[in-house]
């Protein structure tokens, strides 16, 4: 049984002083106790949030870092960084980095590598525009995109750290989260690409997440899908819905 996975992404909100107020507020009313719950701050609350989290079962994750390891790259982070300060998730490949930082497919599998040679779960993100979805091209090009991000990649670190989150992009920040059928369908196709690539039993491990306007309202629905092992929430993890999306 695939233990369920629900991450916060705060995105570009609450610098450290909210974040710490609004998780120490909320973290002792979060039951860890059948989901794993990870918050991802920015980048300049991980460390206090670090120590907020000690001794609790909610787990640091971070929405980006770089793929190099040290060195001239002005204004990025390394996963060694990430690793100093306790983060064990990492987010890949958002939608909002592939429109506005130019992430592409490349990147993002440079990204995915780096994570795993430092044994943190990357959290790959993928996920069609409506216009793709109308043109009845999205398998096809979620299918591109699991293939790329998971380049060259052994069967080992994906069972044991890959999480992919499929969020489609006209779901994300709109209030209009896909139907469960239509996630479930995607998240069960992504698995099933995952086999292709690998082997059903790794298709088997792999945690495959929703995102995309998940809110209370809706989250126990998709939670109860049969392929889907988690939700990416993102406004909604700003406020005490959080904790009524994990205790779903
Ligand atoms: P949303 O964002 O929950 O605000 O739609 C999801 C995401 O971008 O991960």
């Amino acid at each position: 049984m695939r233990k369920k996975i629900i991450a916060g992404n705060f995105k570009m909100n609450y610098s450290v002083n909210r974040a710490d107020n609004f998780i120490s507020e909320i973290k002792d009313r979060i039951n860890t106790d059948e989901v794993d719950v990870v918050i991802c701050p920015n980048f300049v609350a991980l460390d206090r949030i670090s120590e907020l989290l000690d001794g609790t079962n909610i787990k640091l994750g971070a929405q980006n870092v770089y793929f190099e390891d040290s060195g001239a790259y002005t204004g990025e982070t390394s996963v060694d960084m990430l690793a100093a300060v306790n983060v064990k998730y990492c987010i890949v490949g958002h939608s909002e980095r592939r429109k506005y930082f130019n992430e592409t497919d490349e990147i993002v599998n440079k990204k995915v590598k780096k994570i795993l040679e430092k044994d943190i779960s990357p959290i790959i993100c993928v996920g069609e525009t409506l216009e793709v979805r109308d043109s009845g091209k999205h398998f096809e090009l979620i299918e591109n995109q699991i293939k790329e991000a998971l380049k060259n990649i052994d069967k080992e670190a994906v069972s044991r750290n890959v999480i992919i989150a499929y969020e489609p992009i006209w779901a994300i920040g709109t209030g209009v989260s896909a139907a469960s059928v239509q996630a479930n369908e995607m998240c069960k196709f992504i698995r099933d690409v995952i086999a292709k690539l690998y082997t059903r039993k790794v298709a088997d491990l792999v945690r495959i997440q929703y995102g995309g306007s998940v809110k209370p309202s809706n989250a126990k629905e998709i939670l109860e899908c049969s392929d889907i092992d988690g939700t990416l929430v993102g406004g909604a993890s700003l406020t005490n819905d959080f904790v009524a999306i994990v205790n779903y």
